[in-house]
């Protein structure tokens, strides 16, 4: 097992962070089973923002899921700085987790009985900081998402838009070295969905960290330094994209694609 010291100060950018080798995962059995991801490879590097699209029901979500270590694989590997996801007991593996991946879910995955900022602050309280440090760091982090004036306020009193700035602001409080997102952008308006990009592009931005966001949203697809294209449970493309001037968030949604 490697310390977070080690992670911090070991890869460089452009440093292999998640390897994923030949994995498949399936749900059900006999007339039931359903082949999900069917001999997946992937890679995502520190320094990038890898994004990952394709189809509804082509199995993206199962594949963050199988990365961010809240899915078992059935065969194939999963190595998560160095880590293999795919060996590691119960335990270590919600110990790694805490400490190295900020996941964003595609349903928010708010806890309704708490304020935004308590919820923001779960992750830091598992990493055992005082109540008190951990709400007003959530409360900052909740300001820089736009919405620090309604820290108070349980879940069900927000807007779908600030609840998914809630679910973003709580995968990035703890600053992981990995943050994946599934649909961040989906509740946004373009000026939110900006600010939430270059919170993004500043994790990518440290030599050492790492984004993977599944998207549908063409609005976001310049940010992306990597785009992976996924069908019917497989990784059929994988495409560079040069960064000739900055990124920038196409104000018009004009539809939902695909691909880009
Ligand atoms: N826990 C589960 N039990 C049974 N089937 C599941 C389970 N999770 C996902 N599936 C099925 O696996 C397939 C892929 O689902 P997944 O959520 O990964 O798709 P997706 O690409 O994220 O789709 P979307 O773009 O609509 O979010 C779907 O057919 C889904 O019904
Ligand atoms: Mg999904």
């Amino acid at each position: 097992m490697i310390s977070d010291t080690e992670i911090s100060g070991s890869p460089s950018a452009g440093h292999k962070v998640v390897g994923v080798e030949g994995v498949c995962k399936g749900f059900g059995k006999g007339h039931n089973r359903l082949e999900v991801l069917k001999n997946v490879n992937l890679e995502a590097l520190t320094g990038e923002i890898l994004m990952l699209v394709g189809p509804s029901g082509c199995g993206k979500t199962t594949l963050l899921s199988v990365i961010a270590g809240t899915l078992r694989v059935e065969a194939g590997e999963v190595v998560v700085f160095g880590e293999p996801l795919h060996r590691m007991p119960p335990a270590a593996l919600t110990r790694f987790r805490s400490n190295h991946i900020g996941f964003i879910f595609q349903q928010f995955n708010l806890i309704p009985t708490i304020s935004a900022a308590e919820n923001v602050a779960v992750p830091l309280l598992i990493q055992g900081l005082p109540a008190s440090k951990a709400v007003a760091r959530a409360r900052d982090m909740l300001a820089h998402v736009g919405i620090g004036d309604r820290w108070k306020e349980r879940p069900n009193k927000l807007s779908g838009g600030e609840q998914q700035r809630v679910a973003i602001a709580r995968a990035l409080v703890h600053e992981p070295p990995l943050v994946i997102c599934d649909e961040p952008t989906a509740a946004l308006d373009a000026h939110n969905g900006e600010i939430v990009l270059e919170l993004f592009r500043n994790v990518a931005r440290s030599p050492d960290r790492a984004v993977i966001i599944v998207t549908h949203d063409n609005r976001i697809f310049s940010y992306a330094d990597r785009i992976a294209r996924m069908d019917d449970g497989e990784i059929i493309e994988v495409t560079h994209q040069d960064h000739p001037s900055a990124p920038h968030f196409v104000h018009e949604r004009e539809h939902l694609i695909t691909h880009p």
